[in-house]
């Protein structure tokens, strides 16, 4: 059975009992602070299951996309591994439990093919509960007529189910296949999971969970609002068992990219059995040139930090599997489209975007490759020095230095150092990456203090309720202090100095988000004054304010007025416009699909990153400059409405990274259909209040990532008058008029080429006409003439050796030495021409010879060092000897 239509069977089965199909979020989380992809089927309902919004629909369906990356290393070695994967998944928000959640799964998965179900043997089927869920033993057994010998109880590590981060989570059920003897022991899921295949996990989602350090260490810090179901069949999974292959590589929507991967390579898959490997290598191809194609697809561009990042990882792993295939050219123009076909069915906008995806993509295999040609050239130097000096292996050292500074790939180091029959020192580069390690480690732990923290805000919002926010409104208002907190936690009196964060009951000030600079301004006390230097969201509904109390005190329980620097905000205001209106601007003069792939704004700054290959024209960037000036001069109204996110979409707003499962959007529109955007930003009324938009910059942030800088308002003049008085400056050093500068300049150029041109040309001269004079006086030794010189004036020595040289008379033998002191020694080169070759003089025999002599060339030219500065001028001994002789 092919996968789409395991998701079409899925998606009747749920809807005909009564749940509403949605779609798939973006893989983008971009609710969730602490994740960055989803990663399970229930990711985007977890407001739902937390009760911190309403459901539309008690219970729904949905195939959602996933990523998950931390088993990276196991993709191609076992049947198992995906980093990117559907996840088919039924929900149900406090309405249905235990009971409907595994009969629907049962009957989905044993029911007949014919009457719509999925047709698995249940004899087969084997199932996993927590440890002490008797209630949900008692249902499979009684309910579903399972035997007792196929229920195993499993511990929290394998059957109580949660995201990894503090949320809801629930023991769980989960249901496995046997393959069969082929695929392993006898015994169940506890002996072999290879053998029984994990397809679906059924999650009674009734708590939520605290931080913790793994799969089983962490606190149950309440119950849920309700009793939730959450259940996940793997569609990849489902798919490996209905299509009969032995893994997620092998099924219709990859194999087509492991084919053309093994085409491509002259591999034969599983010409050794299943683990060659080359075998994972081809499974690695597979699944990363799959997950990557799905990842651009969502917005997300190549770079160097968390998103972006992982998508980079998984980009460079699979060329970088290719290469090790033994692919030189590049490989994802070749793959890509590969994948395209297998997944435009379900995902119909890749193929419609599919220009801009292959550009990213194609970028960033044309920037790996080149840090992979730098990476070569550096080893081979180090391959070239240890092979010079007797050794046989590289060191550690070289190895994490190539692999931590230049990002080349180890297992391509040692390939490559295996070549030229050099081992490498494994050990020491393991343990150089295990310090490494521990120092990420370190940093982690430290940063999770952040979930510490975000579980006493939790506290604060469980206490009082969300922050009254009133940006929207209002610049100032009276608030009271509910809680602040330090570096070491609570605390209830801050002093002048110090710096702490205090969360309000209500505020106006705007905390960072879309983009926009969080606002400036201060709070004041009954005791004290303290400024405003960042405000943010911990978690959803809280404001929390960072202060530095400038004099006094504050404490907690305050009331005090906080109140936003009302010049700040005008800029604020201004730069968020200006960014809508100069993302306008580009979608103009560049077309629809340069889209903004992120931005930042603070008063008079703004920039915007977007999808693009190749930097603007200076043409471009004056029209985007243009017309983003002319909707200010066009005063648009600006206007701000809340509505259905279907209706926005419907008016075609722009919406970064799309959709989430907020039911209400706000829109925020800059003359009609200029400029339409999802927005949560603070605005100007008018876009005349912008008073000007100057662009100061265009550059690359990355392989197909250009970004644009702009200054707004009152700042865009300062900038403008910089400028000015710059070119004033100019002006007057070159005595002319400013419209005649660009001219003055490309004529004081042009001279000073000419000069220079001039002046190598008489150095030329200046040197011939030493050559002239050497040969002139050249000496007779023993049949040969013989000119020697020290140059002292800068002149080339080689230049001139070559010169004397070929000055002399081809039938006479002639020999040329020139010197230049360097240091206590000199640098010498010396010249032999064809007759004095042919009497068998080597120029690199005589520069041997001097004292001290070393250096090598050929027999008509030589180059290298003596000691001492002493006169060439009549032939020194050892030269002679040689001439003498030949
Ligand atoms: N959330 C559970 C999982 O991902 C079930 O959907 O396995």
């Amino acid at each position: 059975m092919r996968t789409a239509e395991i998701k079409r069977r899925f998606l009747d089965h749920f809807e005909r009992l009564g749940h509403t199909v949605v779609p798939s979020a973006p893989l983008p989380a971009v609710e969730d602070p602490n994740l960055l992809f989803v990663n399970a089927g229930m990711v985007p309902f977890v407001p739902y299951f937390l009760g911190q919004r309403a459901p539309g629909a008690a219970r729904v369906a949905s195939v959602q996309k996933c990523v998950r990356t931390p088993d990276i290393d196991e993709v191609g070695k076992t049947s198992r591994h995906g980093t990117f994967f559907q996840m088919n998944g039924n929900f149900a928000f406090g309405d249905y439990f235990k009971d409907q959640a595994i009969r629907y799964a049962w009957e989905l998965a044993t029911g007949g093919v014919r009457a719509g179900g999925l047709g698995l043997d249940p004899e087969r089927i084997w199932v996993s509960v927590y440890l002490d869920d008797d209630e949900a033993i008692d249902l499979w057994q009684r309910q579903i007529g399972l035997p007792a010998a196929r229920i195993v109880r499993r511990g929290k590590a394998d059957n109580y189910w949660s995201m990894g981060i503090p949320g809801p989570c629930g023991p769980c059920s989960e249901l496995f296949y046997d393959r069969g003897g082929a695929y392993g022991r006898p015994g169940g899921p506890d002996i072999d999971e290879e053998r029984y295949l994990e397809f679906w996990n059924l999650v009674f989602m009734q708590y939520e969970r605290g931080p913790g350090s793994d799969k089983e260490n962490y606190p149950i810090v309440g119950r849920l609002p309700a009793r939730n179901i959450d259940t996940g069949m793997g569609l990849e999974r489902m798919a490996v068992l209905l299509q009969g292959v032995d893994n997620l590589y092998e099924i219709d929507e990859v194999s087509p990219i492991l084919a053309r991967a093994a085409e491509l390579t002259r591999k034969r898959y599983r010409a050794h059995g299943t683990s060659h490997p080359d075998d994972v290598r081809l499974r690695v191809v597979a699944d990363h040139v799959r997950a990557a194609l799905m990842i651009i697809a969502d917005g997300v561009t190549p770079g160097n930090e968390g998103r972006g990042y992982v998508l980079r990882r998984i980009l460079r792993r699979a060329i970088r599997a290719m290469r090790l295939l033994g692919r030189a050219d590049p490989a994802l123009p070749e793959l890509l489209p590969i994948a395209r076909d297998c997944m435009a069915p379900s995902y119909p906008e890749i193929a419609a975007d599919f220009g801009r995806i292959s550009d990213q993509a194609y970028g960033e295999e044309e920037t790996f490759r080149a840090t992979l040609r730098t990476g070569t050239a550096i080893l081979d130097t180090a391959i070239t020095a240890t092979r010079r000096s007797g050794g046989s292996r590289l060191s550690g050292q070289q190895v994490f230095q190539l692999h931590d500074t230049y990002g080349f790939p180890v297992d391509l180091t040692m390939e490559i150092a295996a070549e030229h029959g050099l081992a490498v020192d494994e050990a020491g580069f393991r343990a150089l990456m295990a310090d490494q390690q521990a120092r990420a480690k370190a940093d982690a732990q430290a940063r999770k203090t952040g979930h510490a923290d975000r579980s006493a805000y939790r506290a604060v919002l469980d206490a009082h309720g969300a922050t009254e926010w009133l940006a929207y409104q209002r610049l100032e208002t009276e608030s009271r202090v509910l809680a602040m907190y330090d570096a070491d936690g609570p605390v209830t009196v801050a002093v002048a100095g110090a710096v702490v964060t205090a969360v309000l009951d209500r505020t106006p000030f705007y905390a960072e988000s879309g983009g926009q600079a969080s606002d400036a301004g201060t709070i004041t006390g009954p005791d004290g004054r303290a400024e405003v230097i960042d405000v943010q969201r911990p978690v959803k509904g809280l404001v929390a304010h960072t202060l530095r109390i400038l004099d006094g005190t504050l404490a907690a329980d305050d009331t005090v007025q906080a109140a936003v620097d009302p010049d700040w905000r005008i800029g604020a205001r201004q730069a968020h416009s200006g960014t809508h209106v100069v993302h306008a601007a580009l979608r103009h003069v560049l077309g629809p699909t340069a889209s903004q792939s992120g931005s930042f704004n603070r008063p008079g700054y703004l920039r915007l990153d977007f999808g693009w290959r190749g930097g603007l024209s200076a043409q471009a960037r004056s029209e985007v400059e243009d017309i983003a000036n002319q909707a200010v001069r066009a005063d648009f109204p600006v206007t701000v409405e809340l509505m259905p996110l279907a209706a926005a979409r419907q008016a075609g707003a722009l919406a970064l990274f799309g959709e989430t499962y907020d039911d209400v959007v706000r829109v925020v529109e800059i003359g009609g259909d200029f400029s339409r955007e999802l927005c949560g930003g603070t605005h100007v009324d008018r876009s005349a209040q912008i008073a000007a938009i100057a662009v100061t910059s265009e550059s690359s942030v990355g392989a197909g990532q250009r970004r644009i800088e702009a200054v707004t308002g009152i700042e865009a003049f300062r900038y403008l008058a910089r400028e000015r008085d710059l070119v004033t400056q100019l002006a007057e050093q070159l005595k002319a008029p400013r419209e005649e500068l660009a001219d003055k300049v490309h004529a004081l150029i042009g001279r000073a080429k000419a000069a220079e041109r001039r002046a190598e040309r008489l150095q030329r001269q200046l040197l011939r006409a030493e050559a002239v004079r050497l040969v002139d006086g050249a000496a007779e030794v023993a049949g040969f003439a013989y000119a020697g010189t020290t140059v002292t004036d800068g002149a080339d020595p080689r230049q001139l050796a070559e010169l004397v040289r070929d000055s002399f008379p081809a039938d006479r033998p002639g020999v040329v030495t020139v010197a230049v002191p360097a240091g206590t020694g000199s640098r010498v080169v010396i010249a032999a021409n064809p007759a004095a070759v042919a009497r068998g003089v080597s120029a690199a025999d005589l520069i041997k010879n001097l004292p001290g002599g070393r250096g090598g060339g050929s027999a008509a030219l030589a180059q290298g060092t003596r000691q001492g500065q002493g006169d060439l001028t009549t032939v020194p001994p050892a030269i002679g000897a040689l001439l003498a002789d030949a």
